[in-house]
């Protein structure tokens, strides 16, 4: 995430680790971005080449630099641009637009808004929250960069986010306080699976269709009434639908550009 002085994006140096380990998020250095963590690996980001840094710091650590990567910001959001977001009156803007609205910084994590499943649920919640809401609590699983922890905060919701990803983690604290919304969320780094059962009046789960079904699975996630699930490709639907059936409706659908959103109201 962008720290000290700088204000956006432009090229990302990528070192990628043989396995994690906490001194790999506490690195002391101007153009230092990020650690992220999955599956046991982490990958570190900078603004700039930092070799000699990250092969001091490997040698000290007892670990093996991997991978070394330089792409433009713009080839990491896979030149789709991120730009403010509207819902009705409500406006979502990265930090170097200046304007009125809400302020985030897109990181370097899935959920920077540009992608069609974070459009699509942000549009969702708003739309809901005009036909159904007030929601008073909402569970966003796997939070990314807390785009949709954020908006739901904003419209008064107390907020349980999770993500396995720390970075994650933190650039969703990062942008509830960067807007002062920080008390109308918990944000936890773990594992969403582990998090059930959970109480929230609305679920959003924009995840892989492996961690969706396995969810889906779980007789203790459906304690809760309405829930958004995107992530998934229509050719995906069939198998999702089937796992579904019968524990809840499918009430709404929308797909963009491949990608799907349902809205689901659970009636057990
Ligand atoms: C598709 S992204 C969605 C991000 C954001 N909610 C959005 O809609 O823009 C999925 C997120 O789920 C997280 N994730 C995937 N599997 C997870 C798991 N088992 N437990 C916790 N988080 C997980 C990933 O790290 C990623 O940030």
């Amino acid at each position: 995430m962008l720290r000290g002085h700088h204000k956006r994006y432009h090229k990302l140096y990528l070192y990628s680790f043989d396995r994690k380990h906490p001194a790999l998020h506490e690195i002391d250095d101007e153009d230092f971005i990020g650690c992220w963590e999955e599956d046991g690996l982490a990958i570190v980001f900078f603004h700039k080449p930092k070799d000699a840094l990250l092969d001091r710091l490997a040698k000290e650590l007892g670990l093996t630099i991997e991978d070394r990567a330089e792409v433009s910001y713009d080839e990491w959001s896979e030149g789709r641009k991120i730009s403010c977001l509207k819902f009705g009156d409500i406006v979502l803007r990265p930090v170097w637009e200046e304007g009125p609205g809400l302020k985030f910084d897109p990181g370097v994590v899935f959920g920077s808004g540009n992608h069609p499943t974070t459009k699509l649920c942000l549009s969702w919640i708003y739309k809901l929250w005009q036909e159904y809401g007030p929601f008073e609590k909402v569970a966003d699983l796997g939070c990314g960069a807390g785009l949709l922890s954020l908006l739901s905060a904003s419209l008064g919701a107390q907020v349980l986010a999770v993500d396995f990803n720390p970075l994650c983690v933190e650039l969703t604290r990062k942008n509830l306080a960067l807007n002062h919304l920080e008390h109308r969320a918990t944000v936890y780094c773990e594992d969403v699976k582990k998090l059930v059962p959970f109480e929230a009046d609305l679920v959003i789960a924009n995840l892989f269709k492996g961690l969706l079904l396995d969810l889906f699975g779980l007789p203790s996630f459906w304690q809760n009434r309405y829930y958004l699930f995107s992530g998934f490709s229509p050719a995906m639907e069939k198998e999702l639908r089937e796992a579904l059936w019968p524990k809840a409706r499918i009430k709404g659908r929308e797909e963009e550009n491949g990608w799907v959103i349902w809205f689901v109201e659970n009636e057990v």
